[in-house]
C-alpha cells in the first residue's frame, strides 16, 4: 500500500500519536497549529500536518520549496543522489482532504554509528513561527536518537543560529571549529 493510502486509511492518525506501519515507517501526526477543536473520528478533509521518514519525495515538490525560501537551484540529479545516500528524510506536509502540499524538509548523512550532519532544513514561509521547523528537527533528532546516534551537527546560516540554539545545538564546542574545503 502506497504511503498515502496508508496515511488516508489510518483512523487515529491525530494529535501526537506514532504509528509504526509494517514497512517500519514512522509517522507522527500534529494537529494543525492554526486548527481547533481536535477530537477522534474528524473528517479526513480537515487540514492536518502530517511528518514522514519516507525518501520518496518528488523532486519538484521539493525544488519549489527551496525556491520559496530562497535557494539557490541545485542539479536535480545531485539533489536526487544526496536523497538517495541520506539515511534520514524528513519531510512535513499539508493534508487537506486528499490534497498534500510539502511545506517542510530536512535529510541527515550519517556513519550510521556515531555520528550525523543534518542538511537542508527549510519551512515553507506560509508556515514558518508556527512551530513547525522546532517540531520537524526535534523529530529528525528523536528518530538519529533511535538509532543510537549520539553526536549531531548541522552547518547553521547566521541567521538562524539561535532557532539551533534553541534546540540544544551549541556553537564550537569546546572551541571546536568547523572548517571547510573549496575548490580553487
Ligand atoms: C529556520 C526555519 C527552519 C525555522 O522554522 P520555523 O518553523 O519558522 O521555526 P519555529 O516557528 O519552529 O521556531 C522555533 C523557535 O525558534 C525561533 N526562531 C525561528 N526562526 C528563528 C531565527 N531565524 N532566528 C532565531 N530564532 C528563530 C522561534 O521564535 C521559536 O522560538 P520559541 O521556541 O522560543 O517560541 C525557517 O525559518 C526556514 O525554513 N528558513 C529558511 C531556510 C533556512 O534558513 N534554513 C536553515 C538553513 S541552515
Amino acid at each position: 500500500m502506497s504511503f498515502w493510502k496508508r496515511l488516508f486509511s489510518n483512523s487515529d492518525a491525530f494529535s501526537t500519536d506514532h504509528n509504526k506501519n509494517l514497512e517500519g515507517e514512522l509517522l507522527t501526526y500534529y494537529t494543525a497549529s492554526r486548527g481547533s477543536g481536535q477530537s477522534p473520528g474528524r473528517p479526513v478533509n480537515e487540514r492536518r500536518i502530517v511528518l514522514s521518514t519516507d525518501p520518496d519525495i518528488d523532486l519538484y515538490d521539493l525544488e519549489e520549496l527551496c525556491d520559496r525560501v530562497g535557494w539557490a537551484r541545485r542539479p536535480l540529479r545531485k539533489v536526487r543522489k544526496a536523497i538517495r545516500y541520506s539515511f534520514l528524510v524528513v519531510s512535513m506536509w499539508e493534508v487537506r482532504g486528499k490534497r498534500r502540499r510539502l511545506i517542510g524538509f530536512a535529510r541527515a548523512t550519517s556513519d550510521r554509528a556515531f555520528n550525523a550532519t543534518i542538511w537542508d532544513v527549510a519551512i515553507d514561509p506560509d508556515f514558518q513561527n508556527q512551530g513547525l521547523g522546532k517540531a520537524l528537527m526535534k523529530y529528525a533528532i528523536e528518530k538519529l536518537r533511535a538509532e543510537d546516534i549520539s553526536n549531531i551537527t548541522l552547518f547553521a546560516d547566521p541567521q538562524v543560529v539561535n532557532f539551533y540554539r534553541r534546540l540544544g545545538f551549541m556553537v564550537d564546542p569546546e572551541g571546536i571549529k568547523g572548517m571547510f574545503w573549496y575548490p580553487d
